[in-house]
């Protein structure tokens, strides 16, 4: 992704995202959301946290460019081959995941299979996707479901990414279980796969147990601070509401293809 494309995406989400709310509104939401993702995280199975257009607009203009600079840094720190052709998304929402590692690769860049359960999310990615110029298909089904269906098909997933951001700790337990065993068994297949969690210990209590079940295959781990500058927009936001942090954090977790 060049700064081009960057700064255009962020002044096109920008236009998209505060037409109907005030700055106040805007940054009150932002706060909002977090509350939900943070001190709310246990109802997150069974609660959607963009239950209110002003969530919904903090997550657009706010949380999707974090995770979309954020995977564009971890792509560059951990990956180890060229940009996938295809990209499995799952639990796409915003379908930002997918669209920066698509944009790690030049022309023709990969396509994008996203998949959410969340109507407005999936109708974001699909904007998302068109304004930076990215082929991506949102598709409204389980991640889960999505998994099982392609390591169902007997061909070769070489040449496919799979990527989950920030999205397998929103799963309930047995169906994180059997996302693992899909996982490995696309891996072995040919595909590479990145798992990107927030750096909270509590966020992904069973981030240990993915990191050694998939260590045969090849899993490097670890938790990251970018230090990144933020577009001067994104800061704006971050300190309006309160966030002191000027580094992208995550835990990453990669699995190169055999
Ligand atoms: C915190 S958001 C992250 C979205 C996006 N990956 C990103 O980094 O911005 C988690 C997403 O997972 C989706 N999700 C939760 N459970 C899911 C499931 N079982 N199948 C598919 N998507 C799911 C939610 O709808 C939400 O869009």
């Amino acid at each position: 992704m060049t700064p081009t494309e960057r700064d255009h995406f962020l002044a096109a989400l920008e236009t998209r995202h505060l037409a109907n709310l005030t700055r106040p509104e805007f940054t009150r939401a932002v706060r909002a959301l977090s509350v939900r993702y943070v001190e709310r995280r246990g109802q997150l199975p069974t609660r959607s946290p963009l239950d209110s257009a002003g969530k919904r607009a903090a997550f657009g203009l706010f949380y999707a460019p974090l995770h979309l600079l954020t995977v564009d840094a971890a792509v560059r720190a951990v990956t180890t081959a060229a940009p996938p052709t295809r990209i499995i998304d799952l639990g796409c929402g915003t379908g930002v995941c997918g669209a920066a590692w698509a944009m790690a690769g030049s022309d023709p860049r990969a396509s994008i299979d996203g998949y959410d359960l969340h109507p407005w999310a999936l109708e974001e990615a699909r904007w998302n996707w068109q304004t930076l110029g990215l082929t991506g298909r949102p598709v409204r089904l389980d991640a889960v479901a999505a998994m099982e269906r392609t390591v169902k098909g007997r061909g070769s997933l070489s040449g496919t990414g799979i990527v989950a951001g920030w999205a397998v700790n929103e799963l309930e337990a047995p169906g994180r279980a059997r996302l693992l065993e899909t996982v490995a068994a696309a891996v072995s297949r040919g595909a590479s796969f990145l798992l990107v969690e927030p750096l909270a210990r509590g966020a992904a209590p069973w981030w240990d147990d993915w990191a050694r079940a998939l260590h045969r295959q090849g899993a490097v781990a670890g938790d990251h601070k970018f230090a990144v500058d933020l577009p001067a927009r994104l800061a704006e936001f971050s300190d309006a509401a309160g966030f002191s942090n000027r580094t992208l954090g995550a835990r990453v977790l990669w699995v190169p293809a055999p």
